[in-house]
């Protein structure tokens, strides 16, 4: 085979065409769920989708993200164009969302605006499991709200999609890294604390020491943790204001009993953040278990030209959400298969058969038909293998005695039915189900709400 996908990207295919365990979470039957889910989550707390180009102004990174971040440093796809322009691959999307509400003139039409994205991001990283070139972020944005309630929804939001997902064993850790002006005080205090242990720091950790001292805090090798366990606490140089907020943001996770740690070292890897920054870890993940990070990015809008309004967000990355979902719920992985297959014998089944096929997906049933004429047997292995519930076989005999045998796939049992009524037929098995559905769902309410059969709602 002469081409493949380059490194650190795959793609998202459907679940019967992955045969190993690991490529599962590229099944877009996963995608799908999780896509919808957000979208249901993003939809209850207001949220609005907004979509951005793949690619921007490089400058654009530089400013937001910062030009010492690794992100920037050694991780941006950048390019020239035909027109002599610097572009980048977004690597993230908190940039490009604050760059298209400026443009716009978005904070005229109103002082808030909450907005979600879904999409490929690209950085240039080793690439390993959990880690890609394009990876999917599934992230919110809100803006021109600075009341530490703000903070807390967005991180009620994000664990909302774990939540209706299935998801457990998550840790929220948060941290405040306080207004520039306290940045900048710890920053001098960390890089004298780190001066008087540098023979003992990484290389890495050596060079980030006048650029960004911050984060040498981040770092995962153990040499540097034990001189960053004594390290000054950021906590210890916020003002009055920043740690006010903090204290109502932790007052306000306890009273929605959402469980948090507080981590002084949690700076995040990104330029523009102040006050709170949170991160969502799960244990189900390896070296790479960050499902999710954000935090309040006062000043970024004004810096890139904007109007002065406080925002805050997270980035959270889709193909991690779903590594944790395929641990922890399996079952998730399932692909639906169509409702009615209909395998005509001969051109006359076949034509008949070709508007049935119109008329049952005309009244909203998934319908699929063969239509190369392959031997039966084949056939019904092909219906098997996508998941078929009913199967339809219908040849010259059927179609004179308006008489067909439906076969139920998965048991292998069979009904006759007749052929001029199998669209009604379809639809009534529907709305059963449906009815059952609604049925059960109104009975665990009730029991939930514990209502009697008496009792109205008004
Ligand atoms: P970030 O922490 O760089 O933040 O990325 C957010 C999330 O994207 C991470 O927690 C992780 O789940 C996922 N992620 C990042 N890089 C990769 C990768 N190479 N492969 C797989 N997943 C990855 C941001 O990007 C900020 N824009 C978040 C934000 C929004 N802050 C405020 N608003």
């Amino acid at each position: 085979m002469k081409y493949k996908a380059t490194r650190g990207v795959f793609d998202i295919v459907p679940l019967r065409h992955l045969q190993k365990v690991e490529d599962r979470f590229r099944a877009s039957e996963l995608w799908q769920l999780l896509e919808s889910t957000i979208r249901d989550v993003c939809k209850n707390f207001g949220f609005l989708e907004i979509r951005t180009p793949l690619f921007e102004p490089t400058e654009l990174f530089l400013r937001s993200v910062g030009n010492t971040t690794d992100i920037v440093c050694k991780e941006m796809y950048s390019f020239e164009d035909r027109g002599q322009r610097q572009l980048t691959l977004r690597p993230e999307g908190t940039a490009p969302t604050m760059r298209a509400f400026i443009e716009a003139h978005l904070d005229q039409q109103s002082p808030e605006h909450k907005f979600f994205y879904m999409g490929p991001m690209f950085r240039y990283e080793r690439p390993q499991a959990g880690r890609y070139r394009q990876h999917h972020q599934f992230g919110v944005e809100a803006i021109g709200n600075s009341q530490a309630e703000q903070d807390v929804e967005v991180v009620d939001l994000l664990l909302t999609v774990f939540r209706e997902l299935g998801l457990s064993n998550l840790a929220v850790y948060i941290n405040s890294i306080g207004t520039p002006n306290c940045r900048n005080t710890y920053r001098n205090a960390l890089i004298d604390y780190f001066k008087q242990h540098i023979d003992a720091l990484t290389d890495d950790s050596r060079q980030r020491l006048e650029s960004n001292p911050l984060r040498i805090l981040d770092s995962k090798e153990a040499q540097d943790i034990a001189i960053v366990a004594k390290a000054p606490s950021i906590l210890d140089f916020l003002n009055e204001e920043s740690l006010e907020h903090f204290s109502k943001v932790q007052n306000l996770l306890k009273q929605l009993k959402i469980p948090f740690g507080v981590k002084p070292t949690l700076v995040r890897g990104l330029d523009y953040y102040n006050k709170t920054v949170f991160e969502v870890v799960s244990g189900a993940l390896g070296a790479q278990n960050s499902v999710g990070g954000g935090g309040r990015y006062d000043g970024l809008i004004q810096d890139l030209g904007g109007p002065n309004l406080p925002a805050i967000g997270f980035g959270s990355g889709m193909e991690r959400i779903i590594q944790v979902l395929l641990q922890q719920r399996p079952e998730s992985a399932r692909s639906e298969g169509p409702l009615c297959f209909l395998v005509p014998i001969g051109e006359r089944a076949k034509n008949h058969c070709f508007t049935l096929l119109h008329k049952l997906r005309k009244q909203g049933l998934s319908a699929q038909m063969d239509f190369s004429g392959r031997k039966v047997g084949k056939i019904l292995a092909h219906a098997d293998a996508l998941n078929a519930e009913f199967v339809f076989v219908i040849g010259d005999q059927e179609l004179d005695s308006d008489e067909i045998q439906v076969k139920v796939l998965r048991t292998g049992q069979t009904a006759t039915l007749s052929l001029s009524c199998l669209v009604e037929e379809m639809l009534t098995l529907v709305a059963l189900r449906h009815k059952r559905i609604v049925e059960s769902v109104a009975a665990e309410a009730s029991a939930e709400l514990g209502l009697k059969e008496t009792d109205t709602i008004n």
